[in-house]
């Protein structure tokens, strides 16, 4: 597959892959959250398609909403994730499953975890579709995560690069990654 300048995308996961790993993690996490009801709380908007799915898999009572956040380039501590959309329902006393696409050097996750803990929900996990530990500058874990992969740029099922191929079924990684300014 070519973009319109021409530049390879390589599959790194097809969507039957895709579509096995979120059945699963859907499964483990019914199996954890037996006979309770869970929210899942996506980060806009990459996210989005992995709640869509994630929620389909789940066989226990479950809600989901959005926040989103907006970072600023060549940051380098979590104090430059900004809040730009909050949930619409309160998260006190919920089980919450914090829901993102990639977990890199975990600023975003850190911010938001320390921020929804302060609103006392009952319980907080994190689930993180693919998660890229060889670029962590802040020390966080994922409790539930689709693929660990390598240091690449990728886009593909709601992952963008400036917008674009979030639409992609399969996540796919440019031939020539992406300059780091654009994620960073
Ligand atoms: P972190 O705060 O560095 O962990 O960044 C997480 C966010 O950066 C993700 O939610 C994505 O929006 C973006 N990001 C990190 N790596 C990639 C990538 O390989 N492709 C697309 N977006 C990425
Ligand atoms: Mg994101």
């Amino acid at each position: 597959m070519t973009n319109a300048t021409n530049q390879a995308l390589e599959c790194l996961l097809t969507r039957q892959q895709i579509q096995q790993r979120v059945n699963e993690l859907g499964a483990e996490i019914s199996r954890d959250f037996a006979g309770q009801r869970i929210m899942l709380v996506g980060v806009l908007k990459g996210a989005a398609i992995f709640v869509a799915d994630l929620a389909r898999a789940i066989t226990v009572d479950c809600t989901f909403d959005f926040l989103a956040v907006s970072s600023y380039g060549m940051a380098t501590s979590s104090s430059a994730v900004r809040l730009i959309k909050d949930v619409d329902e309160p998260i006190e006393d919920r089980n919450v499953i914090l829901v993102e696409d990639i977990l890199d050097t975990g600023r975003t996750l850190c911010y938001l975890k320390n921020m929804l803990l302060a609103q006392g929900p009952a319980t907080l996990k994190i689930a993180a579709f693919l998660d890229k530990p060889e670029r962590r500058l802040c020390h966080i874990q994922a409790d539930y995560v689709g693929f660990t992969i390598p240091n690449r740029f990728v886009v593909g099922y709601g992952m963008d690069f400036a917008e674009r191929y979030r639409n992609l079924p399969d996540i796919c990684v440019m031939a020539t990654d992406a300059p780091s300014d654009v994620w960073e």
